[in-house]
């Protein structure tokens, strides 16, 4: 346990880092990881690119929030000042287009192309990339919309949890 915290963590990080890496690179800068509303609103302070709503594919702690959930809080922190990528648990074109309908810019897909590189190389890559475009042409016909601008809030339904008793 201490040589992973020791080889994948560095607690010493700060929000200051982000300007000293902000002052060094003209390259975009995003920041992955980001589940809370007040997070988002300081990244955009800071000047950072863009920000991936993700919870690292749930690998960090047990029981966190999953990465949908913390999306629309995110995304309506942000307020379209910078692009919202989103990440963790995107298995096909309907992960895809809640993820759209709940603010994503983008979606980012984690273990599925590893999987299809173990299985067949870079063909197998394609095809996984291939399957979920294709899935998720498919989802936005089915749900009546010809282009990404119509997936909004709106093209989902909340539905309420059972009540006890
Ligand atoms: C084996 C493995 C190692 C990972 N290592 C890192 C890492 O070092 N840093 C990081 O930000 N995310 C890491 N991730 C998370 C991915 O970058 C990504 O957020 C996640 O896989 C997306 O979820 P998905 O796999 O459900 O699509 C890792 C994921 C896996 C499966």
């Amino acid at each position: 346990m201490q040589r992973f915290a020791a080889t994948y963590s560095r607690p010493s990080l700060q929000w200051d880092d982000l300007k000293f890496l902000r002052q060094h690179t003209k390259l975009p800068v995003l920041l992955k990881g980001v589940l809370h509303p007040d997070d988002a609103k300081k990244a955009v302070e800071l000047g950072i690119d863009g920000l991936v709503v993700s919870n690292h594919g749930g690998r960090q702690i047990d029981g966190e929030i999953g990465s949908l959930d913390a999306l629309p809080a995110v995304a309506g922190a942000v307020k379209s000042k910078i692009p919202v990528l989103f990440d963790s648990g995107v298995r096909g074109g309907t992960d895809v287009f809640k993820a759209l309908a709940l603010g994503a810019t983008a979606v980012c897909l984690g273990r599925p192309y590893v999987y299809g590189l173990a299985i067949a190389g870079q063909r197998g890559i394609e095809e996984v990339i291939g399957n979920v475009l294709a899935e998720f042409d498919l989802t936005l016909g089915l749900a009546g919309c010809t282009i990404v601008r119509e997936v909004t809030k709106d093209s989902l339904v909340k539905l309420q949890a059972p009540t006890k008793g």
